[in-house]
């Protein structure tokens, strides 16, 4: 190894010990669904930096719009003009709102992260109803600001020894019918949450105080849990009764992921509030909230904004990406090889009692793993899994609130090969039960 490498190596020393870490890789390039190191290794990376490199890393597309842009302008603030990608993609995006309601103009807000999308939803949700409170769901993951971390609920770890957090925040279980005391069907899991939703308007905050709903349509951190198709429509219903906004966190979600353009769409739940981050723009930062237009401009101008939101370089790779999305056809891709996995890895991992469930909606897949008669979480198998596929050079992630999930995260344009070659090494990496 030369002299450079180790030195480089030896800078990892200087990172900031918060950041959780996987792995020590230190990469030097990335392509498609594959990351090389500075050491000449080749890792399939089936974790898409945490459900972001949708379009595979450094697709040619949105590097070649990257450049082109920066070559014209980075950064043209928001309050001072207007650009050309910004513009264009006020226009396109909104056209992805799900489930549209006939007569309703949709409109758009750019940011920069997750977090920061989530607090402006919630900003616009208390400031057009006038009311204080917000309902989100146990299991949740909303990002690390004060309000998000007040809406999650995924792990102490993320809201722990942070108290005060800001307050009328009231938490109803997800429907998670593996985990559901009432029963495992899906069925009594949906029903579990509507009771409790009843409960929570009966004994801690009137329904007309409540803002609005945020709800992840499938619960990341949290566990990829699916849940019952009709979740987002009772709490549509719900909404409706009392004039609660409806907030559908699609951070992790969004831009076909689970072989939707938005998750929201398996269902005919029609939100008020589309939150998108992530996969926006193939890796930029770049974040935002989609809203009927009406809502939206309910928030007066100064009310809010940001330096930063809305880059120019990070729209144009926004535009660059939804050409992709189109063009490769992602939406279906996500779709077809989220059968191939789910299939292949159901296949692998029936012999292991361990695993009670492997789970998932397009390529949003995950292996959750417990004591198969107690469902006593085992994070250490999904621990165990995570090394030896690393090993074999292959990239997972966990998620759950105790770690028992082994999360699966292909680009969308993933091929065969690459599929099979995941179920292959995840296979051999289940060990014994
Ligand atoms: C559903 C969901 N909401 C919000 C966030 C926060 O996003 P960010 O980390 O960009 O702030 C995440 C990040 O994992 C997420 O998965």
């Amino acid at each position: 190894m030369s002299e450079d490498v180790d030195r480089l190596l030896d800078l990892r020393g200087g990172v900031a010990r918060v950041w959780t870490r996987y792995t020590d890789l230190v990469v030097a390039r990335a392509s498609g669904s594959w990351l090389e190191t500075v050491d000449g290794e080749r890792y399939l990376d089936y974790t898409c930096g945490i459900g972001v490199t949708n379009t595979g890393h450094a697709h040619p597309r949105v590097v070649a719009a990257i450049a082109e842009q920066a070559a014209r302008g980075i950064h043209l603030q928001q309050n001072i003009v207007f650009h050309e990608p910004g513009l264009r993609l006020h226009e396109r995006l909104p056209r992805h709102f799900p489930n549209p309601r006939d007569g309703d103009a949709y409109a758009l807000f750019l940011a920069n992260s997750g977090a920061e999308a989530v607090e402006a939803a919630v900003k616009l949700a208390k400031y057009a109803t006038r009311r204080p409170a917000i309902v989100a769901f146990r299991g949740g993951f909303h990002g690390r600001t004060h309000a998000a971390m007040a809406l999650t609920s995924s792990g102490v770890k993320y809201r722990g020894h942070y108290e005060p957090l800001p307050g009328s925040v009231y938490l109803a279980p997800f429907p998670y019918a593996l985990r559901n005391p009432t029963g495992r069907s899906d069925e009594a899991a949906l029903q579990f949450t509507l009771d409790a939703i009843d409960e929570l308007f009966a004994t801690l905050v009137y329904p007309e105080d409540v803002a609005a709903f945020v709800v992840e349509p499938i619960l990341g951190e949290g566990g990829y849990v699916v849940p019952p198709d009709g979740f987002l429509p009772a709490l549509r219903e719900i909404a409706d009764r009392h004039g609660i906004l409806l907030a559908v966190d699609e951070i992790q979600t969004g831009f076909a992921r689970t072989g939707r353009f938005f998750a929201t769409e398996w269902t005919d739940a029609t939100p008020d509030i589309v939150i998108m981050a992530k996969g926006i723009a193939s890796g930029l930062p770049l974040s935002g909230i989609l809203a009927p237009r009406a809502l939206l401009d309910r928030l007066e101008p100064g009310a809010h904004g940001g330096t930063f939101g809305g880059n120019a370089v990070a729209c144009a790779a926004a535009l660059a990406t939804l050409d992709v999305i189109d063009d490769e056809g992602l939406v279906e891709a996500a779709r077809r090889q989220g059968d191939r996995l789910l299939s292949g890895l159901r296949s692998v991992a029936a012999d292991h009692p361990s695993v009670a469930e492997v789970r998932g909606r397009g390529l949003m897949v995950a292996l959750e793993f417990t004591e198969p008669e107690t469902l006593k979480p085992m994070p250490e198998r999904a621990k165990a899994l995570l090394a030896a596929a690393l090993e074999r050079r292959l990239l997972l992630l966990t998620c759950g609130t105790y770690g028992q999930v082994v999360r699966i995260i292909p680009p969308l344009n993933t091929t065969d090969d690459e599929i099979d070659l995941a179920i292959e090494i995840i296979g051999e990496s289940l060990g014994a039960d």
